[in-house]
């Protein structure tokens, strides 16, 4: 295992001292944050089925499913593109450009995306929004040693109270983690209490499953082209890996710490334009980077070779069908009750 330090590097994929919160100046003191050495980064993953992994609750129930190496890193990548393309060629909805405009009061605009893996929507953020200090924060290094001096990355598991002070943070943002170790519940908790009053929470998840639309009405696909999809719901389910996306309106509201919640679905439909190509592309992705998960739960090697081509011949021969997209945005309550 290389040991090389990277404690002198000006930027880092670091961890910190829970204790010791953020000094309030625009770098983070070299005491509250500390980078990781080759070692340690490299402590963060396993080799299994010829891929990488967490190590994190390895073998454990309840582990992140999906693969951290560069092949995952590349679907995500299509993944954010497409999800651009949805959404107009911007990174985000809501009122997120009013809640970054620059401040009179010389205050540095903060942004933290949760759960953040190669960090592209981190890096993009601080392309478009130079004036702010855009935080990538993951359970495992993955993002570059090496990004924009708006920019740091830091590990750390999201169950876990943040270093920051209450009210650090004018946007957070969290992305695909539907299917993630994380109790959504206490994450809310700890971003309202991270969220400056008035601050935005972005939450962006893919509705699991393929929609069939009958007119107006839009319902869940089931058949054996399915199969695969429902296979990972049925047993991340079990394994208390999978939150609802469906919920997150709700779980905002009852926190009684958000207000102007809005929630909105987007569709994108699994045609022959380029962009439902794509989509259908990323939905086969997606299925293959489950298949590891899968194996771990059992099913047989051949069996879930047959659900894939099953999906592949779906998505090849069916009429009208959709991915759906949700967008769930709403701003911290001033006072909280
Ligand atoms: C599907 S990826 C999404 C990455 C990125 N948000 C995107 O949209 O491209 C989910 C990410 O959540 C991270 N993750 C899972 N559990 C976590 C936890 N408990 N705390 C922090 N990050 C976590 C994983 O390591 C992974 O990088």
């Amino acid at each position: 295992m290389n040991q090389d330090n990277f404690e002198n590097e000006s930027t880092l994929n670091g961890t910190y001292h829970p204790e010791q919160e953020d000094s309030g100046s625009d770098r983070d003191s070299s005491n509250s944050v500390y980078s990781m050495s080759s070692g340690e980064i490299e402590d963060h993953f396993i080799e299994r089925h010829d891929r990488r992994f967490h190590s994190h609750g390895n073998g454990r129930p309840g582990q992140y499913p999906f693969p951290v190496d560069d092949l995952e890193s590349q679907r995500l990548d299509h993944m954010h593109d497409l999800v651009k393309d949805l959404l107009d060629g911007h990174n985000y909805r809501g009122p997120v450009q009013q809640t970054l405009a620059v401040r009179a009061d010389g205050h540095r605009v903060r942004i933290l995306d949760i759960g953040t893996g190669n960090g592209k929507w981190v890096e993009e953020m601080a392309d478009e929004f130079p004036h702010t200090k855009v935080y990538g924060l993951d359970i495992v290094p993955l993002a570059t040693r090496y990004p924009a001096e708006n920019v740091q990355f830091e590990v750390h598991d999201i169950n876990s109270t943040t270093r920051w002070a209450q009210g650090r943070f004018d946007f957070v943002h969290m992305r695909q983690t539907c299917f993630s170790p994380v109790n959504v519940t206490s994450v809310i908790r700890e971003i309202s209490r991270i969220l400056r009053p008035q601050g935005l929470f972005l939450a962006c998840e893919w509705i699991p499953g393929i929609f069939r639309m009958d007119g107006s009405d839009v319902t869940p696909l089931t058949n054996h082209s399915t199969e695969i999809l429902n296979r990972l719901h049925d047993f991340s389910t079990h394994q208390r890996l999978f939150c609802d996306p469906s919920s997150i309106p709700v779980m905002l509201i009852e926190s009684a710490a958000f207000e102007n919640v809005v929630a909105e679905r987007h569709f994108v439909y699994l045609d022959e334009t380029a962009l439902g190509r794509r989509a259908k592309q990323s939905l086969l992705d997606f299925a293959r980077a489950s298949r590891y998960y899968l194996l771990d739960s059992g099913i047989a090697v051949s069996e879930i070779g047959q659900y894939l081509m099953d999906l592949r011949s779906g998505l090849d021969n069916g009429g009208e069908m959709c991915l759906i997209y949700l967008t769930v945005y709403a701003r911290r309550k001033v006072m909280l009750q």
